[in-house]
């Protein structure tokens, strides 16, 4: 993929009127995470606004490919081979180029690679689980991967994640990094997620639900997933560290 560098140009505020109540006792951890007083905006500080300086010829050859990236030479993870691409659009639909898109995500069976996981399911040799890449001149992104398997967590008796994979979408300065969370369609466990469900609205869920792209799905290879971010404006994306107005 060709790398863009990345767009300029003045900060907007965000809105918050959109965002779902910091405050969602379905969510167990909100309660202890969630502000006691009313949030203040700050003006952005020169190096808020000024850096990260990541190089954007940093990225590797496999950056975005997890099937590999972390696989012994001649190996790949396990799991169900899938292709996840989109495009980082701003409010008028046009693609924004240059913005760095990480994930991260379990394996194929619900397990993160990380010590502090304690999930019984098997960890993958062969899987890391993070990768990026930077979007180029159309604001387009991809990146191949494993499907990765639903996982419980410590909430309520009984509360599973749906799949999913984790993103952060970094702009051109540290005030500009989202957080959000792509789902996969038909997935029923989307819709008793106590995560998910700390957004009231319905359309706003959607969005984070990417669909099965047959058109991008390469055959006896991998089925593709679809996943556009939008940035600001009415379609906008969910993001997760809006509303601790970070
Ligand atoms: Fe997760």
């Amino acid at each position: 993929m060709k790398n863009a560098l990345p767009e300029t140009g003045g900060f907007f505020a965000r809105d918050r009127a959109m965002h779902p109540p910091a405050l969602t006792p379905g969510y167990k951890t909100s309660v202890l995470r969630s502000p006691q007083r009313a949030l203040i905006s700050l003006e952005g500080t020169k190096s808020e606004v000024t850096g990260p300086v990541f190089g954007h010829n940093m990225i590797n050859e496999f950056d975005n490919d997890l099937i590999v990236n972390y696989a012994k030479p001649g190996e790949m993870a396990i799991g169900q081979r899938i292709l996840v691409h989109g495009r980082v659009l701003d409010e008028r639909g046009v693609g924004v180029a240059g913005a760095l898109v990480e994930f991260w995500q379990a394996n194929a069976g619900g397990r993160y690679r990380h010590k502090k996981e304690t999930y019984l399911a098997a960890l993958d040799p062969n899987f890391g689980g993070f990768g990026r890449c930077v979007t180029d001149e159309n604001g387009y992104y991809w990146f191949r991967t494993i499907k990765p398997g639903p996982y419980p967590w410590p909430n309520g008796v009984n509360d599973w994640r749906p799949a999913h994979i984790h993103f952060s979408i970094f702009g051109h300065g540290f005030a500009q990094r989202l957080i959000t969370q792509m789902y996969f369609e038909g997935d029923p466990l989307i819709w008793i997620c106590p995560i998910v469900k700390t957004i009231p609205d319905e359309e706003a869920i959607k969005r984070l639900v990417a669909p099965l792209d047959m058109n991008n799905t390469i055959p006896m290879d991998m089925r593709a997933y679809k996943f556009d971010i939008v940035l600001r404006g009415r379609r906008s994306t969910f993001f997760e560290n809006r509303k601790e107005g970070n």
